[in-house]
């Protein structure tokens, strides 16, 4: 990092959500210049999560006394969007579907834009929306390849030269447990970060099945978590979480990831994704990171961090280690999915820089991307080769069929069968 040390880059990230989450919320109406009249908001992606976090924004709106009104809702499919505008009593003109919908939220009259589609979509529509002038809450993961990863950085850049506000699901970063946390490793209570293993361990999740006549853009989109080129796989879709939590203590990325995983129990049919990963990520300096995680039943289950340090160590949000003072953190609500939305309104209607957490949660997903290609090849991934090394076919892999391609009808069903690490036939472009 550049003349920054790792304590000073944790310590920022914690205070910069400390700093937003401290305001008064009744001062902060007048005295921080903070408005509370009406919000419009858009979203995009009407599934469980985006009708959640349009949900969670409302919640967060009721805390800073700002009305909340909906302008714009699309959905690739007409039964999902219909079934949010329902509860939102919407006319006609307000409610899209298709492919290509998403453009009319981007160019709707809404404010800020919630974006709630499978991964594979996040580049192509936040970069509508940023170019529309819209403030953004980005769900995670944000991409599923590396070149996609980079869009969105580059799109961050674009939205912080508009003075845009970007908040992303990484809930962790607003869950007042963790930012306690942060800032206590950030005030040296344990030491430097010398180890840590992470994990999501857990069961199967849902699969969709394919009815006669289904296109292949349907078939895909309604069983999007079990392709990788829809979801990433799990590792991108669930695990960035716990990417996301290390590369924020450690206050770098890993140099270097070695991995393997396969599918041990999933049947194949109608997805192509791994059940099980185990990667080690080599931060330097002979400092590793285990990072699992693992979709089967039956098996022990566990979604977490822990870290040792030299002086201590961390498990989940318990820290043991040198009693340390740290600031106060001031939350509007202790669940971090509602308090992202308050960053983000604060952000949206307060006065100073405004929020961007475009790169951060880039950084995640990209590292996510390079867990799963070293699990998928059975290669070593530098990090430099997905993020900076334009000669590397790392750093140019997209997965296909892309999100422009379900826009423009063009929708090849991928490879059915996981990838066979060593073999480069399936996943040839490796
Ligand atoms: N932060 C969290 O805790 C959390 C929790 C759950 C899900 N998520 C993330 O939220 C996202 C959505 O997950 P979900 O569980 O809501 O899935 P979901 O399947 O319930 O919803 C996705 C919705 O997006 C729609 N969609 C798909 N492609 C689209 C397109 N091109 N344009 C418009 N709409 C499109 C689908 O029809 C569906 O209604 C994923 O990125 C997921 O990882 C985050």
């Amino acid at each position: 990092m550049n003349n920054v040390t790792r304590r000073d880059f944790v310590k920022a990230a914690a205070v910069s959500s400390a700093a937003l989450s401290s305001f008064n919320i009744l001062g902060a109406q007048t005295a921080s210049g903070i408005h509370t009249s009406k919000i419009k908001v858009g979203l995009i992606g009407c599934g469980g999560r985006g009708g959640g976090a349009l949900r969670n924004f409302h919640e967060a709106a009721g805390l800073l006394g700002i009305e909340v009104e909906v302008v714009a809702l699309a959905d690739a499919f007409q039964d999902r969007v219909e079934k949010v505008a329902s509860g939102y009593k919407l006319d006609t003109s307000k409610v899209h579907y298709g492919f290509d919908a998403y453009h009319k939220v981007a160019n709707s009259d809404a404010e800020v834009v919630l974006m709630a589609t499978p991964p594979a979509f996040r580049p192509v529509h936040f970069e509508a929306c940023v170019k529309a002038g819209k403030h953004c809450f980005i769900e995670k993961p944000v991409a599923v390849d590396p070149v996609g990863a980079r869009k969105v950085i580059a799109v961050g850049e674009l939205a912080k030269s508009k003075g845009l506000t970007v908040v992303a699901g990484t809930q962790r970063r607003h869950r007042q447990s963790y930012l306690e946390m942060a800032a206590k490793v950030a005030a040296g209570a344990i030491g430097d970060i010398v180890g840590g293993s992470i994990s999501w361990n857990m069961g199967t999740l849902w699969k969709a099945t394919r009815t006669p006549g289904m296109s292949n853009a349907d078939f895909l989109t309604r069983n999007w978590l079990n392709f990788t080129e829809m979801s990433g796989d799990h590792i991108v879709e669930q695990h960035v979480h716990q990417l996301d939590v290390t590369n924020w203590l450690m206050g770098r990325m890993p140099k270097a990831f070695i991995g393997y995983g396969g599918c041990a129990r999933r049947e194949v049919a109608g997805g192509n994704q791994f059940d099980f990963f185990s990667v080690d990520m080599d931060y330097g300096d002979g400092i590793h990171i285990h990072s699992q995680c693992r979709q089967i039943a039956g098996c022990y289950n566990r979604v977490g961090e822990s870290f040792r340090g030299t002086k201590g160590f961390i498990n989940g949000v318990k820290v043991s280690g040198k009693e340390v003072k740290i600031d106060p953190i001031i939350v509007a609500h202790t669940s971090g999915i509602i308090q992202e939305h308050v960053d983000l309104l604060k952000s949206v209607r307060g006065k100073g820089e405004p929020m961007n957490r475009s790169r951060e949660v880039a950084d995640a997903t990209l590292c996510a991307i390079a867990g799963r290609m070293a699990a998928y090849t059975g290669k070593l991934i530098r990090w430099v080769d997905v993020s900076e090394n334009v000669k590397s076919p790392y750093y140019n892999f997209t997965l296909s069929p892309a999100a422009l391609d379900f826009e423009n009808g063009e929708v090849e069903m991928p490879n059915e069968l996981p990838a066979v690490p060593g073999e480069a036939k399936d996943w040839k472009e490796y």
